[in-house]
């Protein structure tokens, strides 16, 4: 049986967990909009904006999950906890990891849409999943559902409602943990072509106060 820890990603971390983000959401139109292609430049920009980001809140956090035997990370989690309702503010992208000036704009396009829909839906505290993902290798074990599952212990524990932008792909496991649709959209912008769900978990209590 394979042994699979959960841990905080440390320092040592982000090279192999950028590549594992890469591969496991291989030819997701939104993760090319926000990321790039997978190309060596845009796997070193994406670590420097990951380990930027932390420095922006002492509320975000990072898990993975490892294969303590093969000694890889199967998965990881990026939580956005957000204790106390303050408005979310529209964030202008400056984007450098498409080489066209059309990409460029076309990923603008998109990825101001999902802000939008966001700004308009989430007026209160909340925890947000901004990442999640599995390798192909190792999907399909319960590891998405077990990184879920801590965000939604959290959640209760701290009476929060978790946000989440849902791929297609991970729709289902969504589902299967509580949370529920808010809006679905389809986005096409330029080459960009993407459809996601926004959803929202409430909190349970009561499944607090027993755990
Ligand atoms: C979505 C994603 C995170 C799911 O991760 P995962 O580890 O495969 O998820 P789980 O194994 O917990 O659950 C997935 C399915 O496997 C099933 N499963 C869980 N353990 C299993 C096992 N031991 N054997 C067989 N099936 C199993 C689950 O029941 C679930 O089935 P369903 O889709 O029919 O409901 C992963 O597919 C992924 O990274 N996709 C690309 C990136 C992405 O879209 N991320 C989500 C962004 S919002």
């Amino acid at each position: 049986m394979v042994n699979f820890v959960l841990d905080k990603v440390g320092d040592a971390d982000w090279d192999e967990l950028v590549e594992a983000q890469f591969r496991s959401f291989s030819g997701e139109p939104y993760h090319d909009a926000l990321f790039g292609f997978n190309t060596r430049e845009n796997q070193i920009e994406t670590k420097k904006r990951h380990i930027h980001e932390l420095t922006e809140s002492t509320s975000y956090l990072w898990l993975k999950i490892v294969d303590q035997d093969a000694g890889k990370i199967a998965g990881a989690a990026y939580w956005k906890i957000k204790p106390n309702y303050i408005p979310l503010n529209r964030e202008e992208l400056n984007i450098t990891w498409l080489d066209s000036q059309e990409d460029r704009e076309a990923a603008n396009r998109l990825l101001m849409t999902v802000q939008d829909r966001k700004l308009a839906n989430v007026k209160e505290a909340h925890i947000q999943l901004e990442l999640l993902f599995v390798t192909p290798e190792y999907q399909r074990h319960g590891i998405g559902t077990r990184l879920l599952k801590w965000g939604c212990d959290l959640a209760d524990h701290m009476a929060l409602p978790i946000w989440i932008e849902s791929s297609r792909e991970g729709y289902r496991m969504y589902c299967s943990q509580g949370v529920e649709d808010v809006e679905y959209h389809v986005i096409e912008a330029g080459r960009f072509k993407t459809a996601y769900t926004l959803m929202r978990r409430s909190p349970n209590l009561q499944a607090a106060l027993l755990n």
